[in-house]
């Protein structure tokens, strides 16, 4: 999804020309002409930054950034004031107000354009970071707890086993057959928090991308249960090394293409592929004809504990994010209800390895 920046100035010749070029820049441009209408905007349409003019009929723009600070759905969103008068005061009254920056007029459009891209780049470097912080310390506790159940759990399931083979009462002994399959189902998660764990530590070093998702690619043939999926590849010929965990790389792997095949009911298409990208990167993509996810799902997906699955951990995806960011790299997701998935990992090539040729 493309960046929503709202511009917000009274005057009709700077909405143009900010708007064609945030737009030129590859952002959406929203606009609004006063401070009232900008807060107005802002709650229906979550821009990702504002560009905020200071000299406006009906609501100025300290006015609207004070308000927008002061609230907590639109604090985090930056604000970069534009001020005719240079004077220091004008400049601290914005940055007291907590506006992000501020740009004197007349500003260049370069200028513009380059504060704006640091700030998004910055905003994004914090989500991902509250992010991460988010999910170790969720990890933490989920391994604590789990410490605590393991033993319970095997006496648990050791008498409901022993009850089961002794009883002779046919209702007792279904009991006893619920208890064993629910401590089976908490043990196999237990086994993912254990598997969660063993993934901590990535040794990295250089290898080749093609050996690890043809691996993945062929454990997977072996899972798909009796439902009729074409599993296909795209590989690059002669991608260039990346540092790596081969073993780790490969159960990340393992874990998206396991959810592919259970999100296809009966007969669907995974496709794996790799293919060179700007700035030196590397993706690798994995798309699957299965069911998709709606928004809420989507939002989740990486999220320890997260699953749709009766029998699900929840871990798959948490323990591939993991092991992806131990490789400096990136995945997202995107997904439609009915059609089906994709799966984007960029790999950043390190200096010094082969570029990779362009098909
Ligand atoms: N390719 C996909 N298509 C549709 N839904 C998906 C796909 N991948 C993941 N999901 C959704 O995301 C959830 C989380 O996936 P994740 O792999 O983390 O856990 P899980 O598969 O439920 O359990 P586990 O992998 O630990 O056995 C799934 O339960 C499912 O709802
Ligand atoms: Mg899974």
């Amino acid at each position: 999804m493309k960046p929503r920046i709202l511009i917000v100035d009274d005057n009709e010749n700077s909405l143009i020309l900010l708007s064609t070029k945030m737009e030129a820049d590859g952002y959406e441009a929203e606009t609004a002409r006063n401070g009232l209408e900008a807060l107005k905007k802002v709650a229906s349409s979550h821009p990702d930054l504002i560009l905020l003019d200071v000299m406006m009929p009906v609501m100025d723009g300290y006015e609207a950034c004070r308000r927008l600070k002061s609230t907590e759905e639109t604090r985090y969103i930056p604000v970069v004031m534009l001020t005719a008068r240079g004077e220091l005061e004008d400049k601290v009254t914005g940055l007291e107000l907590g506006a992000e920056d501020y740009i004197v007029k007349p500003y260049s459009l370069v200028e513009v354009s380059a504060r704006v891209k640091s700030l998004l780049r910055m905003r994004a470097l914090q989500s991902k970071l509250n992010e991460t912080e988010k999910m170790a310390a969720l990890g933490e506790m989920v391994d604590g707890i789990a410490h605590e159940i393991r033993n319970p759990l095997t006496t648990i399931g050791g008498m409901a086993r022993r009850l089961f083979e002794h009883e002779t009462d046919e209702e007792h002994k279904r009991y006893a057959d619920v208890i064993t399959k629910a401590v089976l189902r908490m043990e196999r998660m237990m086994q993912r928090i254990d598997e969660y764990k063993g993934i901590l530590v990535s040794r990295l070093s250089p290898g080749g991308i093609n050996g690890v998702l043809n691996d993945a690619v062929a454990e997977v043939k072996t899972l798909t249960g009796g439902k009729s999926i074409t599993i296909k590849t795209d590989l690059m010929p002669d991608p260039p090394e990346l540092n790596m965990d081969k073993t780790n790389l490969k159960v990340a792997i393992l874990n998206i293409l396991q959810n592919s095949v259970d999100a296809i009911e009966k007969e669907g298409e995974i496709t794996v592929s790799t293919l060179p990208a700007q700035d030196n990167t590397l993706i690798v993509s994995i798309h699957d004809t299965g069911s998709g996810m709606d928004e809420e799902v989507l939002k989740k997906v990486f999220h320890p504990f997260h699953t749709s699955k009766m029998t699900g951990a929840g871990l798959g995806l948490a323990i591939t994010y993991r092991i992806i960011q131990d490789h400096m790299g990136t995945i997202e997701v995107e997904s439609e209800r009915g059609k089906g998935t994709t799966f984007t990992i960029k790999f950043y090539i390190p200096p010094g390895a082969a570029a990779p040729s362009l098909r």
